[in-house]
């Protein structure tokens, strides 16, 4: 199975394991808050657009994602898997995936959705460090660095906080894609598609359960 998607609530856990699958697996990890975050970095037209809704916990509007994916999975490194984190996140951005892949001629193999409940969701955001240089995460308190202020895989010293991790902006986002997750999760379930991970277990046992899933 190499043409996943990783899904789940604002810090359940995503981009965690995803850095742990597609070091396992060798396939591209593609998330669209990463692609956002990166435009709005270099100053971009896209990364204008996107930050004005970013900043307030909302969502990207659907024909601006789906144009970014589109043109990402038509990447050549996407031919052998690829790891789809944060996207679909409406259903009007699952039927899009649907299209791109029938014209693609390929086929969605699995959506992993890693559950958590919500009330653990603002201390794991509000508490989260990234890695500017390799987009490690790790927590303050739950997952730190093993030497304070260097990262673990690359040695980067420039770890950094999120701007959309401000306790204000953490709520509306928990909100905004609890609303939107449930349609997304019933039409993948209806495809057969959809394997549910407890997301409370500790990193190392997710991904283990990660793992069995994938094969
Ligand atoms: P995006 O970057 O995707 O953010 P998100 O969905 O809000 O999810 P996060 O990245 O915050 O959480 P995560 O699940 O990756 O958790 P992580 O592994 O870091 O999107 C940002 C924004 O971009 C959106 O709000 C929207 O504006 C826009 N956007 C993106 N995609 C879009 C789309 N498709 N359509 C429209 N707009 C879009 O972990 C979190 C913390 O918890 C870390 O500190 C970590 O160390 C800790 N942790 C992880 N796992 C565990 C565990 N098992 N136990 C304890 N702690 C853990
Ligand atoms: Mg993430």
């Amino acid at each position: 199975m190499k043409n996943l998607i990783i899904t789940g609530l604002p810090g359940a856990g995503k981009g965690t394991q995803a850095e742990r699958i597609v070091d396992v697996y060798g396939i591209p990890h593609i998330s669209t808050g990463d692609m956002f975050r990166a435009a709005m970095q270099n100053g971009t037209e896209l990364g204008k657009q996107a930050k004005s809704y970013m900043d307030q916990g909302e969502l990207v509007p659907d024909e601006v994602t789906n144009g970014i994916v589109k043109e990402r999975l038509q990447e050549e490194d996407t031919k052998n898997g690829f790891l789809l984190d944060g996207f679909p996140r409406t259903l009007v951005q699952a039927k899009a995936l649907d299209k791109i892949m029938s014209e693609l001629r390929k086929n969605i193999d699995a959506v992993i959705n890693i559950e958590v409940n919500p009330d653990v969701l603002k201390a794991r955001l509000t508490g989260r460090i990234i890695c500017r240089n390799c987009g490690a995460t790790y927590h303050l308190t739950n997952h730190p660095t093993k030497v304070e202020g260097v990262c673990d895989r690359c040695g980067s010293h420039d770890l950094y906080q999120r701007e959309d991790d401000k306790p204000e902006t953490v709520e509306n986002r928990i909100r905004v894609n609890l609303e939107q997750s449930k349609p997304i999760l019933e039409f993948y379930s209806e495809k057969g598609l959809l394997h549910t991970v407890n997301g409370e277990i500790g990193i190392e046992n997710v991904f283990s359960e990660i793992q069995s899933l994938i094969g």
